[in-house]
């Protein structure tokens, strides 16, 4: 029987996942929501569009991906030879859930002049009725390659939708999802913490809704978030994201003040994904160690699925 190695000692643990990736020829991935102590050990972290690129050129022969399911199955659709490990099965994601794959065939059929472009954050079946998949990192550039005169039908995060509806000048047909995260901050707190902070600048995720939007200095993916924060100049910032991007943010920039922006309904001062926190030091190695749980798609579905994520791929160059 497998033991988990002096489980007491977190140091244990991480000896262990480094000696099993070694052994296995493994890549561990993390997104920048994952906890702490995920983040500081994985081999590479980004946003969903960086993870979407790094399985597809990786040469590891097992991936363990340490995120949500629809990230470990896009993993899967970009490279069906390999093993794709998640660390915890009942990682899902609300913003994908918003969006059942019946009811969205449907709606597509019902607009058959219409391309579909599909966030990545959504179950491998909607992405089989997908033209192009779009992360938050890409949507907007992908939009405006497409004919100014193209319908479009974009899903499921309308708040999404509304913001690159509103950059790009287009009237997307929007499905009407969200996340349960990002749908929960409220104007009011970050107005009130701009009060108290009236140095800071204010971070937005587009999976925010459109009054913070509004208000934002910078809507942008996780990534594109980082990459302004590492660049810009103000000594403060209120981030109004899933708080576990503040990990890498004080990474790359120590000399700067990180305040994580809370829920409208919060008692605490962060926003969290309960899916993404399912994930521990702990199932990453207990992953590793045992070669599951692993990620299989439908083969029908991965081969229609992967059309869209390709499709993706070349148009983020
Ligand atoms: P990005 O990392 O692509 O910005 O996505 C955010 C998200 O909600 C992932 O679940
Ligand atoms: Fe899904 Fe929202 Fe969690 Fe991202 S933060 S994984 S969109 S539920």
């Amino acid at each position: 029987m497998n033991a988990t190695p002096n489980a007491s000692s977190a140091d244990n643990i991480r000896e262990e996942i480094a000696r099993l990736k070694k052994e296995k020829n493994a890549l561990i991935m993390a997104h920048y929501y994952q906890r702490d102590e995920i983040q500081e050990i994985a081999d590479f972290i980004g946003d969903s569009l960086a993870l979407a690129q790094q399985a597809a050129k990786t040469d590891a022969d097992v991936i363990v991906m340490c995120g949500v399911n629809f990230m470990g199955e896009t993993a899967k659709i970009l490279c069906p030879d390999k093993i794709v490990l998640i660390p915890d099965t009942a990682a899902g994601c609300s913003l994908a859930d918003s969006c059942d794959p019946v009811e969205f065939e449907k709606f597509v059929s019902e607009h058959p002049d219409h391309t579909v472009i599909s966030y990545v954050n959504t179950s491998a079946a909607v992405k089989a009725h997908t033209d192009i998949v779009v992360t938050s990192g890409n949507a907007r550039k992908i939009v405006e390659q497409l004919p100014e005169d193209e319908k479009i039908i974009f899903g499921p995060d309308r708040n999404l939708g509304e913001y690159i509806n509103s950059v790009t000048g287009r009237n997307m047909l929007l499905w009407n999802g969200a996340c349960h995260v990002h749908d929960r901050f409220s104007l009011e707190k970050i107005a009130e913490m701009k009060k108290q902070h009236p140095l800071a600048k204010v971070l937005v995720h587009p999976e925010c809704r459109r009054p913070l939007q509004l208000i934002a200095d910078k809507v942008g993916s996780t990534a594109v978030l980082l990459d302004f924060a590492t660049k810009d100049d103000a000594p403060e910032y209120i981030v109004v994201t899933e708080s576990g991007i503040l990990f890498e943010m004080r990474n790359k920039c120590p000399e700067k003040t990180f305040l994580a922006a809370p829920a409208e309904d919060a008692e605490c001062q962060c926003n969290e994904c309960d899916f993404m926190k399912l994930n521990t030091l702990k199932k990453v190695y207990e992953a590793l160690r045992d070669g599951k749980p692993e990620v299989n798609v439908d083969p029908e579905i991965a081969e229609k699925a992967l059309r869209p994520i390709k499709r993706m791929l070349e148009m983020s160059l």
